[in-house]
């Protein structure tokens, strides 16, 4: 089973920024976290996992992933809240490649702006305000589901 995981814009920048919201882990530091409970989940599982400041790239991505990935977890960052082309993205691939959307911090206590996302209507399910562990969670729902499916 190959997982690709999608962060957008600034999340490079975990560990510095804005520790009260996001935590003081890096996004290396959660890649650990991931491929260490992808390891416990079993040898099946590989994991891509990748960072961009370009919804570009992300919607190239997310594109090519048909036929390579059997799902994709995706922070979009604050794409989340702007990006039609994104949701498109996920929209055409979802048939095939069904998407979880993760947030580190809970935005619906943010500001408004924060409250709504359009790519979530692209995704199976949502998980936010666990910080990193979101990531995990989000990797065993999704290998659940396409457990499931087989
Ligand atoms: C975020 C929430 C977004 O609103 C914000 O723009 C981010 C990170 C989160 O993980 O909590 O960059 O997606």
């Amino acid at each position: 089973m190959k997982i690709l995981i999608l962060n957008g814009p600034n999340l490079n920048l975990l560990g510095t920024r804005e520790p009260e919201i996001y935590g003081a882990e890096t996004l290396a530091d959660i890649e650990t976290h991931i491929t260490n409970c992808a390891k416990e989940l079993g040898d099946s599982i590989a994991i891509d996992f990748r960072q961009s400041n370009s919804e570009a790239e992300l919607i190239t991505w997310i594109g090519e992933s048909r036929g390579r990935f059997d799902g994709i977890i995706i922070n979009p960052a604050a794409l989340t809240h702007t990006s039609l082309g994104l949701c498109d993205a996920l929209k055409a691939v979802a048939d095939v490649v069904p998407a979880v959307e993760v947030h580190l911090s809970n935005t619906h206590t943010r500001e408004e702006i924060r409250h709504k996302s359009l790519t979530a209507a692209a995704c199976i399910g949502q998980i936010m305000g666990f910080r990193g562990l979101g990531y995990v969670l989000a990797l065993r729902a999704l290998v659940n589901k396409l457990s499931d499916n087989a």
